[in-house]
């Protein structure tokens, strides 16, 4: 009997439970065709948590996720936060919760152009060809946590605290240029040293770990410039690393680099177990229609078979199906174009099926 590996699957709000059922299709495609035993469970996180328990984050969930050998989550987040921002108890609390309650302090987002996908984006074909950038995105400091936060007795005023200390900077610093080193041998850190004293501190932290690696060129960058640069110019970019907002932010605007937000995957690490979930969000004006790309998701799965099980083949065999179905020609609604037959144009259900089959093709073709 092969080793089991067990996945706890977070489907999470919105079009999350969509796109996590075709992840897991594609899931179970690897382990039939590449002979390996996966178990799943499912657990509840977000306003589906909330709405069954009160709470964006059981106790039930955190204890399924510190047991498992790895996580999948779909998306977190609901219509009814945004219309009362005052609300105390919201989906997102239960994604930071269990990212710190994880210590998953670094998030991989691999941004890298299907050829396929050349006319998908709405920028032109020329500037994005062969963009492949590798964002390390601080995910457990910065001012998603620094405290103090809130609002002043009188409701006047609010504040939130943006911290870093020279820890938190050299441990994913240190791990973008470890990458780099396998890759092009260039990092960009990302922060607004021209402003803040955080960003002062990550910069000089980063030039010490930098001297490490002397065969990585670095290169350090304002955001306000690096949001311009990463449309004028992705190619100029390999390895990037940066706090927690910046991250956020640019990761979003990147992944127009590839055609569409429904096809970013990302993987959180750190510690032991590891997160992988989609950049995109819960899309609440989509769900339950079966118009979702489930391939950020399956690509998410797909970091998880290499980086949590070490399992090479297997992941490039799900990119290989992506790729697969892409030149076949299929597409969802977001990566249509005005040229795409509607014949070709699939829900999320049948995107899932097909590329689950292209995943048991491969194997069959290389037999
Ligand atoms: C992301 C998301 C989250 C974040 C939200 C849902 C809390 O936007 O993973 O990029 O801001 O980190
Ligand atoms: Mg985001």
């Amino acid at each position: 009997m092969p080793t089991n590996r067990h996945i706890v699957l977070l489907p999470g709000d919105g079009i999350g439970p969509e796109v996590v059922a075709e992840a897991r299709k594609v899931l179970e495609a690897v382990a039939a065709t590449f002979d390996r035993s996966l178990s799943f469970e499912e657990q509840l996180i977000g306003h589906a948590a909330i709405a069954a328990t009160g709470d964006p984050l059981p106790e039930a969930t955190l204890e399924a996720c510190r047991r498992a050998d790895a996580i999948l989550l779909g998306a977190v987040g609901h219509p009814r936060y945004e219309a009362d921002p005052t609300l105390p108890v919201r989906p997102e609390q239960g994604l930071l919760r269990l990212r710190k309650a994880l210590a998953l302090f670094a998030n991989l987002r691999p941004v890298r152009l299907f050829d396929e996908l050349l006319d998908a984006s709405t920028l032109k074909p020329e500037v994005i060809r062969g963009t492949d950038i590798l964002f390390f995105r601080e995910l457990t400091g910065g001012i998603y946590f620094g405290e103090p936060r809130g609002r002043d007795e009188a409701d006047t005023r609010a504040r939130d605290t943006m911290t870093y200390s020279r820890e938190e900077v050299r441990r994913i610093a240190r791990m973008a240029f470890e990458a780099a080193g396998r890759r092009r041998r260039v990092v960009h850190s990302i922060d607004k040293a021209n402003v803040l004293e955080t960003s002062r501190l990550w910069r000089e932290t980063v030039e010490e770990v930098a001297r490490a690696y002397p065969d990585v060129a670095l290169h350090h960058m304002y955001v306000d410039n690096a949001a311009m640069q990463l449309i004028r110019n992705p190619r100029q970019f390999d390895v990037v690393v940066t706090g927690n907002l910046f991250g956020d932010i640019l990761t979003d605007e990147a992944a127009q680099l590839t055609g569409s937000l429904g096809m970013l995957p990302s993987a959180s690490t750190g510690a032991k177990v590891g997160l992988y979930e989609p950049v995109h969000g819960s899309a609440p004006d989509i769900a339950g229609t079966d118009r979702a790309n489930p391939l950020a998701t399956i690509l998410s799965a797909a970091l998880m078979l290499e980086q949590s099980f070490g399992w090479t083949e297997e992941a490039e065999a799900v990119v290989a199906a992506v790729s697969q179905f892409l030149a076949d020609g299929w597409r969802t609604p977001d990566l249509a174009s005005e040229d795409t037959p509607s014949g070709k144009i699939v829900g999320t259900r049948r995107a899932g099926t097909l590329v689950a089959d292209a995943v048991r093709q491969m194997v069959m073709g290389h037999a």
